[in-house]
């Protein structure tokens, strides 16, 4: 990468289309020059709110809301006007943080490096349990409980629909088309409930040459892996991003379009000929990896973790959101004894407040009486750990008997 992209301060510096990133010709490269400076929201997200072509399309927690942020939008960005670099702290030019994709070795970052194991300390009555579960549960499980609240983004893209002269885009509730002749058909989301799985900090991940199921019902691309059984799993929230894609119907490759015109002459590119026959021989000769002559369209799933947007302390999703046994008259009083000074129904209930998102104008009408956010079943437990028991435990000690 060229320095400006990251220390220009004056948001004239762009980079050219299909210019292997060179600047493109109309950018005064003197003014730029003179008014380097440290990085900032917008020359990071120039790159990254871009990813998969366009705003927010495919990080949905990275989008240009987070340049002028409200808080609920995003605390740290909004409330605290944090820059990137504040938690992606860079030394030598190695920037922390591991991408869900394919990371390079420079680093972690931590909601912890920050808050420490136990960051609930306010003195509230509900501490002690929100301490314990951050052993099981990542924080932007309830400090982010939906994804894409700042801006729709695309959760399904189904490139074989691509091609087509004939096809008009229609515009849906968001106003998002739902076709393109160049990509295909897509579907999009706004405050959308994450994907929860276990993870232990390891992903999966397919790369370009390694062979896939190709009779699987759907192909992971990357996917978390972690188990209920391990200590080091928790329970993390993705965005599942899913795809029907190219592979070989012969060398189990998955393809590699060629799509964008090199120059004017070039007769191989998807985008200038719709032929996916010259664009897959093409792209694949261009990886150095053989084709075989027949394809075949197949659903892909690719998990991305959700980091940003965390939403302000009051938003957090609280303990009625998941535990359906504290929705009726008892609640901390199934195993507590009654106390004069706190009213447990009323802290039991509080949580995320989605009515008051609704007024925001945010599409989250079902989400208000939620009370089985996370899908206790799916995620291998015999159902709500307050009346079943957690992976390691059950409290309290002989609760079965009473009842
Ligand atoms: C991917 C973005 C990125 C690119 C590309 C980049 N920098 Fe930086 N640079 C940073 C960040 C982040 C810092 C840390 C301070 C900050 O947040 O601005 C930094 C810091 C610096 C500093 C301050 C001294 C230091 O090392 O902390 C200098 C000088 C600098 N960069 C020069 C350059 C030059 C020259 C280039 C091109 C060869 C370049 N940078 C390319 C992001 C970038
Ligand atoms: C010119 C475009 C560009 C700019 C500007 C840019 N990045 Fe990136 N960044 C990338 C690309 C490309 C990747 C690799 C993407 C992937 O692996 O999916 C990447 C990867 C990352 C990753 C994940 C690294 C990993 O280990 O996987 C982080 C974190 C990141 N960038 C943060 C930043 C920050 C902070 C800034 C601003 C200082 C910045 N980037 C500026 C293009 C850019
Ligand atoms: C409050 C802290 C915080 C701020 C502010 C922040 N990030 Fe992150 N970001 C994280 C954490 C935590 C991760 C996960 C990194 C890891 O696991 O090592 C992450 C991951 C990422 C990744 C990798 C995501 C993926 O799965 O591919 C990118 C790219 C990224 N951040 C870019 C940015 C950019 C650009 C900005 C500024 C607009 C930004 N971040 C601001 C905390 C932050
Ligand atoms: C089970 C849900 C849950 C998990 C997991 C969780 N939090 Fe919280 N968090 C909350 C709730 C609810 C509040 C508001 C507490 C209150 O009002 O008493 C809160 C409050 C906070 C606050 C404000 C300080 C305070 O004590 O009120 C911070 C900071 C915080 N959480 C950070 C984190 C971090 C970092 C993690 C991960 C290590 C995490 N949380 C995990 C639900 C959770
Ligand atoms: C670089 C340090 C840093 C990182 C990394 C970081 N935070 Fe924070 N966070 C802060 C600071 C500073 C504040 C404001 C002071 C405070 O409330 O502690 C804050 C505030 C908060 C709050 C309270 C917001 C409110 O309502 O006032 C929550 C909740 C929170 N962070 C959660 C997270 C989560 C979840 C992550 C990981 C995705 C994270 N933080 C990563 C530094 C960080
Ligand atoms: C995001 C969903 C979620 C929220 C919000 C949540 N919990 Fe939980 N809770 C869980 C999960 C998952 C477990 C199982 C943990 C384990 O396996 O050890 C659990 C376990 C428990 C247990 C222990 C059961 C046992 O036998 O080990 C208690 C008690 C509990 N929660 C109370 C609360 C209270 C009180 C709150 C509000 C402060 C709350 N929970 C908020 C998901 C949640
Ligand atoms: C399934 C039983 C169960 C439910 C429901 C439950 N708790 Fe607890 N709670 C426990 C147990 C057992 C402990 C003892 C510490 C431990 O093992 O986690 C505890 C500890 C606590 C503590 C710490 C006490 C101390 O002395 O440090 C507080 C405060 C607390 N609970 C509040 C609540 C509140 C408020 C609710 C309702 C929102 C609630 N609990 C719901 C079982 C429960």
């Amino acid at each position: 990468m060229d320095c400006l992209v990251c220390h220009d301060t004056t948001g004239n510096y762009k980079k050219a289309g299909p210019a292997a990133g060179m600047p493109a010709k109309d950018v005064d490269l003197k003014l730029v020059a003179q008014n380097v400076g440290h990085s900032s929201r917008a020359s990071c997200g120039a790159c990254h709110f871009n990813g998969g072509g366009g705003d927010a399309i495919k990080h949905a927690d990275l989008s240009r809301q987070l340049l002028e942020p409200d808080r609920s939008c995003d605390i740290h960005m909004g409330g605290y006007d944090f820059t990137c670099t504040e938690c992606h702290e860079t030394r030598n030019h190695k920037i922390d943080g591991r991408s869900s994709s394919v990371p390079v070795a420079e680093g972690a970052v931590t909601c912890q490096q920050c808050h420490s194991d136990e960051p609930h300390y306010c003195g509230s009555v509900l501490d002690h349990h929100l301490n314990e579960h951050t052993k099981t549960l990542d924080c932007n499980v309830c400090h982010s409980p939906v994804f894409a609240k700042c801006k729709p983004t695309k959760t399904w893209w189904d490139w074989s629909k691509a091609g087509d002269k004939k096809r008009q885009p229609k515009k849906d509730k968001y106003g998002k088309p739902d076709y393109n002749k160049k990509k295909g058909e897509f579907l999009w989301d706004e405050s959308v409930v994450p994907d929860y799985a276990w993870d232990s900090g390891y992903m999966k991940r397919v790369l370009i040459g390694d062979k896939v199921d190709i009779n699987a019902d759907v192909i992971n691309i990357t996917e978390p892996v972690g188990s209920i059984h391990d200590p080091g799993s928790k329970i993390v929230p993705f965005k599942l991003m899913k795809a029907i894609q190219a592979v070989d119907a012969e060398t189990d490759y998955i393809l590699v379009p060629h799509l964008f015109p090199r120059d004017k002459k070039d007769n191989t590119a998807y985008w200038k000929h719709f032929d996916w026959e010259k664009a897959f021989q093409d792209g694949m000769a261009a990886v150095g990896l053989e084709y075989s002559g027949s394809f075949k369209w197949k659903e892909t799933w690719m998990y991305w973790r959700l980091e940003h947007e965390v939403m302000p302390k009051e938003m957090a999703l609280s303990c009625v959101q998941c535990h359906d046994s504290l929705k009726g008259d008892k609640t901390c009083n199934r195993c507590h004894q009654e106390n004069r000074n706190v009213d447990f129904k009323k802290v039991a209930q509080k949580g995320t407040d989605f009515s008051f998102m609704k007024s925001k104008g945010r599409d989250v009408d079902e989400l208000i009486h939620k009370t089985d956010y996370i899908n206790f079943k799916a995620l291998g437990y015999k159902g709500d750990p307050i009346l079943h028991g957690g992976r390691f435990k059950k409290l309290p000690m002989g609760y079965k008997r009473q009842e």
